[in-house]
């Protein structure tokens, strides 16, 4: 008879326990070494037993780990707010930590909606997002998430918010070619604020980079110009979701330098604590701040938040970043990576696309690349892969472009300190699971 297991999660699927994790290893009980190809949920970008980190998580556990933050103000709280500011550009100056990504969501969302009641405009309550996009699983971050499987069960309890089609050059939602599109996908959304009426319109959000429900899109360059202006046009918020991008992921320390995207309001969390630790925040100005704190303050917060340990986690991982130039890292192994998936692609037909920035990449697998034709879903090509890759010691991060319904993708998404010998290996046993899966799917 089986032992009964207590825990659940999303399926039954046994995994094994892990026991030590070091660098960009993971080894599990039975003494099989793992390299984390995804960086768990892309998150650890500063791989796994960070002396630095711990020695830190030592010393704040000496003096304490928490302060509640009506009660006391707290050193790391602040020092680590005064970093980020530093490194933010365009007046984004006002942290209100949380600890997580849809918290981090959730919280932009009512910085958001508080400000405009602050200043009387309370028609704004609509916040345009993408569709496939992924926000959070929070109800509030799922009401502009777009992930069919994921908002199914619970579409009667969420907000029906309006929708665009996210950038995606490889399956454009308009049928046309970059650049002769004009980047529709940019402009459309004057197109969704008219047809909702502008007055009810808070923000457009987005992430700067695709992450899990796209496999690392990357927008055409003026993508986030067209889009501020129509922001602006309206008098609505830009808020980016850097959930994912932030802390060096994408080749720089924000997503948004890529594109120059001046946002109002913006979420962090994963990297930012790099899975020692859950952290996040969402950073925004004073105008929008010193507006709703004269209005009566913000209504919103969590017991966790700006806990004096996650924050003290966060100060180091922020030093680790600066001083083993993890940014230039994952800019360099990053290119190195990308074009040895390239070169897999021209030796693996399932391979339709490659695409990302940084050591944010993703895979598309597809049936028929010439006609870009997806494996039908219930082949699960991608878990196929995964779960082969898996099996030769490399985790990567499945799930679904065509709005989680169809478009098997993997996201490659290695710890920033990962070398160029190291990406080599990752794309060894990438090569040798492709194999496997052909094998298995045709
Ligand atoms: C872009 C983005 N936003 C929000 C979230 C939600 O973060 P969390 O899982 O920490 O709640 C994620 C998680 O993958 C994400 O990738």
């Amino acid at each position: 008879m089986t032992e009964h297991n207590p825990l659940f999660y999303q399926s039954r699927k046994q995994l094994p326990f892990i026991e030590k994790t070091e660098g960009i290893y993971m080894t599990d009980s039975a003494g099989k070494k793992y390299i984390d190809g995804s960086s768990g949920a892309i998150i650890c970008n500063i791989g796994y037993g960070n002396k630095k980190v711990i020695q830190r998580i030592n010393e704040q556990a000496e003096k304490t780990f928490f302060a509640y933050r009506t009660h006391f103000e707290n050193r790391p709280a602040l020092d680590l707010a005064n970093r980020l500011v530093e490194k933010l550009s365009w007046g984004l100056n006002k942290v209100f930590y949380v600890s997580g990504g849809s918290e981090a969501v959730e919280t932009a969302l009512k910085i958001c909606r508080q400000y405009y009641c602050s200043i009387g405009e309370r028609g704004r309550h609509l916040f345009v997002s993408r569709k496939p996009s992924y926000h959070g699983c929070t109800l509030g971050a799922l009401g502009i998430t777009s992930y069919a499987p994921l908002e199914e069960p619970f579409k009667p309890m969420v907000k029906n918010n309006p929708r665009i089609p996210a950038p995606f050059c490889y399956r454009c939602a308009f049928d046309m070619e970059y650049p002769q599109c004009g980047v529709k996908c940019a402009t459309v959304l004057e197109d969704a604020i008219e047809a909702n009426g502008p007055e009810n319109i808070a923000a457009f959000v987005a992430e700067p980079v695709g992450g899990a429900s796209t496999a690392a899109t990357v927008p055409p360059d003026e993508y986030f110009s067209i889009i501020r202006k129509i922001c602006d046009k309206y008098g609505i918020m830009l808020i980016l979701d850097e959930v994912m991008t932030a802390f060096g992921r994408t080749g720089r320390f924000f997503g948004y330098e890529h594109f120059g995207a001046k946002a109002d309001i913006i979420a962090l969390s994963k990297g930012m604590a790099s899975g020692y630790f859950p952290l996040g925040a969402a950073v925004t100005t004073e105008k929008i701040v010193d507006a709703i704190l004269d209005a009566g303050g913000f209504q919103h917060g969590h017991t966790y938040a700006g806990n004096p340990m996650a924050c003290a986690v966060g100060e180091a991982v922020f030093d680790t970043i600066e001083e083993r130039n993890l940014v230039e890292n994952s800019a360099k192994v990053g290119t190195y990576l990308k074009e040895g998936l390239k070169r897999l692609q021209t030796s693996h037909r399932i391979i339709g696309d490659v695409r990302g920035k940084g050591l944010l990449l993703g895979i598309e697998l597809v049936a028929d690349r010439e006609t870009k034709t997806p494996f039908d879903p219930g082949q699960n090509a991608n878990f196929t892969l995964a779960d082969h890759a898996y099996e030769n010691g490399l985790i990567l991060y499945p799930r679904r472009s065509i709005n989680g319904v169809r478009g098997d993708h993997l996201l490659v998404a290695p710890p920033l300190i990962t070398t160029k010998e190291e990406a080599d290996i990752i794309l060894d046993r990438l090569d040798t699971a492709l194999e496997r899966t052909e094998k298995t799917l045709f």
